[in-house]
């Protein structure tokens, strides 16, 4: 490897460089140089993921870290974050530990995509003064408005000071002929050209690891560009606990995350207005919906209530606020709409996802899961709904799994084997050797060895009918599903014991989640399930029944509903009912808080095993 200049930090094969400081990690000189490092705990130390080989002086290794990383030491690596080189150097950064954009799901069953704009454009005529009747500039653009929208506009709409000043050039510019758009009747959020376009709209899914937005036409409601992109807070923690402990140790920290979070939603903005051929100061309305950690970092709020029982929100109801406020550089006027939350871990994307899907209008019992790092899911049934959040913890996400990972190139997303057959075989995103599972990979690994007997339904490798596919690790009995030869980093890619037991757990807490919504509201059987999200859309309905991860429900009534909190945002984006209503449900909707909950730490006990029948039909 080249070598740098001294006292610089080198990452390759990127070539990135950072000045070394001697009080810096590697994983934040690589946060520093732009090299997007896997961290899926924040830097604590815990995960093994941020692997890196230094090729120089490096501080000496942590006998914890000399455990995660077990053979790996002998090949020079380090964990990017327990390491530091205060001199400099080269390191190499290994293509697992590399972040990899993850595939976003953007797109989603749409509900009731209705049109009642919040914002509305009118083409309006201002008349000059007359000597006879001098009439103020802005009480004539009130009076011309009043006619065009065909109602008195009693009280007068506000005209924001920025746009009053602006009035004359409108005015001059066309014999006094311009487009006005009007919010909610009594504010006026832009003035321009006659025949100017139509007012544009944003709608944000803010989620913990990607965010996607929508542009909209507000006059038609079509959807002209949609945009996406990972999280920028992903560096500082995989999951919320994370992201809220980095914001405790440090206000400053909250303020740099706030503004990563704002900053991508500017970039994406402007990503979209580039798709459709539009300026983004076109967008005057944007409405943003996350889970509640997402929500009060976004808005820098310290998060630290959420993370501590009884995980009280600083705010629960939608926030309105002008977006600049929040520094989004849309509209010089345009305002920002957050959905309600509806407790500390159920967020307003759950609730936006509960629009969408019309779960207030549910008759028979259906059970809406968004599941991540925290599973929010909603249980409707004959008008009636109740939610809750399980800490599933990161497994099916991929993290906590030895060779875990997200759904990137690389990430084993299914795999099949026959009964008796010598191997797994695996098929990977962007047909690439594998160098990891990610959450839907691992649920249909596990679901295999269930069905070909190689896994029990306590989670043990059946040693006996498992005869050379499974070897002693060093966490006990592991699966290879793709020896050395085959895989993308030259290890053997294996499921180890450890792994089954983190997908058991996080399978338990969703599954016991559920029970107690059934519970709740006296509900003995489920109709369906619909799965909401990326991983959710990704599953394989068979494949996740086998395992338990939900009350039994036919497999045929198992059904993914897309990114269904984006199309909740986009629905409250264009119809102000929509937006009420989803504020209904948010208020409406019954909450359980599990970790009290007197049967829960039963159910979650029962249901660590994987059940030993046919799916949605256990037992
Ligand atoms: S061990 Fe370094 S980020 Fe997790």
């Amino acid at each position: 490897m080249p070598r740098p200049s001294s006292g610089q930090v080198i990452f390759q094969p990127m070539g990135r460089r950072a000045d070394a400081q001697p009080k810096q990690n590697l994983l934040q000189l690589a946060l520093h140089a732009g090299v997007g490092l896997e961290a899926p705990c924040g830097g604590k130390g815990l995960c093994g993921k941020c692997r890196v080989r230094p090729d120089g002086p490096a501080s000496p290794p942590t006998p914890a870290e000399t455990a995660l990383l077990g053979q790996d030491t002998q090949a020079g690596m380090r964990l990017a974050c327990q390491t530091s080189m205060p001199q400099g150097g080269p390191v190499w950064v290994p293509p697992e530990s590399r972040q990899h954009r993850q595939v976003i799901l953007t797109s989603g069953q749409s509900g009731e995509l209705e049109l009642d704009q919040t914002v509305r454009s009118y083409q309006v005529h201002v008349p000059p003064p007359r000597l006879e009747e001098p009439e103020a500039g802005r009480e004539r653009l009130f009076a011309a408005l009043a006619q065009s929208a065909g109602e008195r506009l009693n009280p007068p709409p506000r005209l924001p000071l920025g746009l009053l000043r602006q009035l004359p050039l409108h005015l001059a510019r066309d014999n006094g002929r311009l487009s006005v758009a009007l919010r909610n009747g009594h504010e006026i959020v832009a003035l321009g050209p006659a025949q100017d376009g139509p007012p544009l709209g944003l709608a944000v899914d803010l989620g913990t690891t990607t965010v996607v937005a929508y542009l909209c036409d507000l006059d038609s409601g079509q959807l002209l560009a949609v945009s996406s992109e990972m999280n920028p807070q992903v560096p500082y923690g995989d999951d919320v606990i994370s992201r809220i402990s980095c914001c405790a140790a440090d206000p400053a920290d909250l303020a740099k995350l706030s503004r990563a979070a704002v900053e991508c939603i500017n970039t994406l903005a402007q990503e979209a207005c580039a798709q459709a051929g539009v300026d983004p100061s076109r967008i005057l309305e944007c409405v943003i919906v996350g889970n509640s950690a997402m929500h009060h970092i976004f808005l820098a709020l310290d998060p630290a209530s959420l993370a501590a029982a009884p995980y009280a929100p600083l705010v629960r109801g939608p926030v309105e606020v002008k977006a600049r406020q929040a520094g989004l550089a849309l509209g010089p006027e345009a305002w920002l709409y957050w959905l309600p939350l509806k407790a500390g871990f159920v967020g307003a994307d759950i609730v936006a996802a509960a629009l969408a899907v019309g779960a207030d209008q549910i008759e028979e019992p259906t059970l809406l899961l968004d599941l991540g790092t925290n599973g929010e899911m909603v249980l409707a049934a004959h008008g009636r709904m109740m939610a809750c959040s399980t800490a599933a913890g990161p497994a099916l996400e991929g993290g906590h799994i030895g060779q875990g990972m997200r759904g990137a190139p690389g990430a084993v997303e299914r795999v099949s084997m026959e009964p008796g057959a010598a191997r797994a075989s695996l098929r990977v995103i962007g047909n690439q050797r594998p160098v990891g599972f990610c959450g839907s990979g691992l649920v249909s690994l596990i679901s295999c060895l269930l069905e070909t007997g190689l896994l029990n339904s306590n989670g043990g490798f059946d040693q006996h009918r498992a005869k050379g596919l499974v070897r002693p690790g060093a966490q006990g009995p592991e699966f290879v599903a793709a020896p050395a030869a085959d895989t993308g980093h030259g290890r053997d890619l294996a499921l180890t014991s450890q792994d089954v037991a983190e997908v058991q757990l996080a399978k338990a807490a969703i599954r016991a989640g559920a029970e107690v919504l059934m519970a709740e509201m006296g509900i003995e059987r489920l109709s369906r399930v619909l799965l909401a999200g990326a991983f959710g859309n990704y599953l394989d309905p068979w494949e996740a029944s086998r395992l338990g991860l939900f009350p039994p429900v036919p497999v045929e009534c198992i059904q993914g509903v897309g990114n269904a909190a984006g199309v909740g945002a986009v629905m409250s984006l264009l119809s102000r009912r929509q937006r009420l209503r989803a504020g209904d449900m948010a208020r409406s909707m019954g909450y359980v808080e599990l970790s009290g909950h007197p049967l829960f730490q039963d159910l979650f006990v029962d249901s660590m095993a994987f059940p030993p029948g046919q799916p949605g039909e256990e037992l």
